[in-house]
């Protein structure tokens, strides 16, 4: 596996706040709020309770999560340890680089997950069994 590649590690960020009486308002620009290039945009909702989404690794794709709304879980496995991570803020961000099996569980009611991405849709970049994702971590 690229060596650059494997030494990313996922971590949280926060974004900015402009607290407004009228509302609060966060934003993100591309490449200098978080860590890659925005190619694409893609959101989760409507998940009925119980429901799981994810369980896959990217070979080259960078991703950032958001819960605009509502909460839900993120379960990362390195190919070494599992780490959860619950989101419940629309101005943290997790940031999960490539060859990182991910799972979204415990989504709330009405929880919206955003995802921005690095790359344009492409099944291909897809690793979908965990053992094959294992084996080229
Ligand atoms: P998938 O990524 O497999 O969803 P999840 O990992 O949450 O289960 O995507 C589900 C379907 O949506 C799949 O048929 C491909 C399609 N899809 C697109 O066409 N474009 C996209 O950007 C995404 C993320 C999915």
């Amino acid at each position: 596996m690229n060596q650059n590649l494997s030494q990313l590690a996922p971590y949280l960020l926060e974004f900015p706040k402009i607290y407004d009486e009228r509302g609060n308002l966060s934003f993100i620009e591309s490449e200098k709020h978080i860590p890659f290039e925005i190619k694409r945009s893609y959101w989760i909702y409507d998940v009925p309770g119980g429901e799981v989404r994810g369980s896959h690794a990217f070979k080259t794709e960078h991703e950032l999560l958001v819960a605009l709304s509502g909460s839900f879980d993120v379960l990362i496995h390195n190919g070494k340890e599992e780490q959860r991570y619950s989101l419940s803020r629309s101005y943290y961000g997790l940031y999960i680089p490539p060859m990182h099996w991910r799972t979204l569980d415990n989504f709330s009611t009405n929880a919206v997950a955003l995802v921005l991405s690095s790359t344009f849709y492409d099944s291909t970049n897809y690793i979908r069994d965990f053992e094959e994702f294992l084996s080229l971590s």
